[in-house]
C-alpha cells in the first residue's frame, strides 16, 4: 500500500496469532489434560489457575469466573451492594463497567476523568461526594440526583494504567463507601502507594477487583474468562457461591446464583500463558516508550502520560489530535490499524437516556472521547513498525496542522486579549 511516497506493509492494531504460534505446544498440552481426564469445568486447572493469578495479583484470593463483566458483578454483589444502590464510576470505560453496576441491580452515576490519565478525577469524586449527596435521617449517604444510597465506588484502570488509588481509598473510607477496581485492562500495572509506602499491585487495592482475560487483553485466554481478586476469605466465598448456581455443595442452594464458572480449559491456557506475563507487559512498557521517543517533537499531538506513581502495562497506547478522523484515515490508507476506546462516553449512550444525563455534564470525558486514537500496541510490535507508524503520523500532521511560528503565538495572544 502506498502513503506519503512509503510503501508499507500492514501493521495491525493487535496480532493475536503471533503469542499463540509461540505458545503452541504448551496450549496444546493444555488441550490433552482436558481431554484425558475430561475435567472440563472447574477443577484442578481452575484450581491452579487461580492459586497462581493471587500470587500474581500479590493477593490472597483469586476466583475465577466467566468472564470479566461477571467477575464485576459477582464482585459488586458479594461486597454487598443491593438492589437501588448508587455505584460511583466514570463515563469514559467500556460498557462492560456499567451493565455489570446495573446487573448487579444497582444504579450507576458519574464523575469526569482526569484529563492526563483518563481515569478518575479524585478532584471530581470529592466535589460529587461533597456537593452532589447528603445524609439522610439514618446516616445513609444520599445521591441528590438520585435520592438513592450511595455505596461503592467503582475506579477503571483504564488503558492499563491505575486510577490516583491512595486519595479514592481515602475518600472511601471517609464516606464509608466500598471500592471495587475494575481491573479488565490492568493486569500487572502497578500504583506507589504513599500511604503504605510501596508498590501496589493492579487489584490488590480495594474490597476487590475485576480482571477481564477477553482475548485481546494483556493476559487473554482463547474464549472468555474473568477472575474476582480480593484479600477478604469471606467475600472470595460469596464469589464462589454466586458463580456456581448459588450451592455451597451440589444441589445446596443457599441463594439463587448465575452460571458464571470458568471452564478448565481456559484456565490451563490463562496459566501457561501467565508465566509469560511479565515479560510480555515489560515489552509493552518498553513499546510505549519507543512511541514516546518517535513522537515526542510532534505538536500536533498528546501523547499518554504516566504520572511518578504509575507503572502502567499499555493494554492501550492512546494518543489525541484534533483531527482524529482525518489521522486514522490517513494511518489506514498506509496499512496501519487503529482504534478508539471509546468514541462515545456512556452517560451520552443511547443504552442510557433513562440517566437522564446531557452534553457537557462532562467535559472532559466528552472532549477526550472525540480526540483520542490507540495505535498499533502488542509486545511483538518491532521497532521498524514503530517507526513506520510515526513516520505516517508526521506525514499526516506535517500537511494538515497550521502550527503558529513563536511571533504569530504573541500577536494570537494580543489579539485575544484585546477583542
Ligand atoms: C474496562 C473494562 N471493564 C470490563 C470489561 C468486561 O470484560 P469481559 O469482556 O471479559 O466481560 C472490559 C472488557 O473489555 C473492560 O475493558
Amino acid at each position: 500500500m502506498q502513503s506519503s511516497n512509503v510503501v508499507t506493509s500492514s501493521i495491525p492494531f493487535l496480532d493475536l496469532v503471533a503469542p499463540h504460534i509461540e505458545l503452541e505446544q504448551e496450549l496444546t498440552n493444555v488441550f490433552r489434560r482436558a481431554l484425558v481426564t475430561a475435567g472440563f469445568i472447574g477443577g484442578p486447572m481452575v484450581e491452579e489457575f487461580e492459586g497462581a493469578f493471587a500470587t500474581f495479583c500479590s493477593t490472597s484470593h483469586s476466583v475465577a469466573v466467566s468472564s470479566g463483566t461477571d467477575a464485576l458483578r459477582f464482585a459488586l454483589m458479594a461486597c454487598g451492594v443491593e438492589t437501588g444502590d448508587v455505584i460511583v464510576t466514570v463515563p469514559h470505560t467500556f460498557i462492560a463497567t456499567t451493565e455489570a453496576i446495573s446487573q448487579a441491580g444497582a444504579l450507576p452515576e458519574f464523575v469526569d476523568i482526569d484529563e492526563n490519565t483518563y481515569n478518575m478525577s479524585v478532584e471530581m469524586l470529592r466535589r460529587y461526594l461533597e456537593e452532589q449527596c447528603s445524609r439522610d435521617q439514618a446516616g445513609r449517604l444520599i445521591s441528590m440526583r438520585s435520592g438513592r444510597p450511595v455505596t461503592a465506588v467503582v475506579p477503571v484502570h483504564l488503558y492499563g494504567q491505575m486510577a490516583d488509588m491512595d486519595p479514592i481509598l481515602r475518600l472511601a473510607s471517609k464516606y464509608g463507601l466500598k471500592v471495587i477496581e475494575d481491573a479488565c485492562q490492568a493486569h500487572g500495572a502497578e500504583y506507589f502507594s504513599k500511604k503504605l509506602n510501596r508498590w501496589m499491585k493492579a487489584g490488590s487495592m480495594g474490597q476487590a477487583a475485576a480482571f477481564s482475560f477477553y482475548p485481546g487483553k494483556n493476559l487473554g485466554a482463547c474464549g472468555e474468562a474473568g477472575a474476582v481478586t480480593t484479600n477478604d476469605a469471606a467475600l472470595a466465598d460469596k464469589v464462589r457461591v454466586l458463580r456456581d448456581h448459588g450451592q455451597v455443595k451440589k444441589y445446596y442452594h443457599n441463594v439463587e446464583g448465575y452460571n458464571g464458572r470458568l471452564d478448565a480449559i481456559q484456565a490451563g491456557i490463562l496459566h501457561a500463558k501467565l508465566a509469560h506475563l511479565a515479560k510480555w507487559n515489560a515489552q509493552r512498557r518498553e513499546r510505549a516508550a519507543e512511541y514516546n521517543q518517535l513522537l515526542a517533537d510532534n505538536e500536533s499531538i498528546t501523547l499518554p502520560s504516566e504520572p511518578s506513581w504509575s507503572s502502567a502495562v499499555y493494554h492501550l497506547y492512546v494518543i489525541r489530535t484534533l483531527d482524529r478522523e482525518g489521522l486514522m484515515s490517513h494511518l489506514k490508507e498506509a496499512g496501519i490499524g487503529t482504534g478508539i476506546h471509546y468514541p462515545i462516553p456512556l452517560h451520552l449512550q443511547s443504552a442510557y437516556t433513562a440517566l437522564n444525563y446531557a452534553p457537557g455534564d462532562f467535559p472532559v470525558a466528552e472532549c477526550a472521547s472525540a480526540e483520542i486514537v490507540s495505535l498499533p500496541m502488542f509486545p511483538q510490535l518491532t521497532a521498524e513498525q514503530q517507526a513506520t507508524v510515526a513516520e505516517e503520523i508526521r506525514a499526516f500532521t506535517s500537511k494538515t496542522f497550521y502550527k503558529p511560528a513563536e511571533s504569530e503565538h504573541v500577536s494570537i495572544a494580543s489579539a485575544q486579549l484585546s477583542a
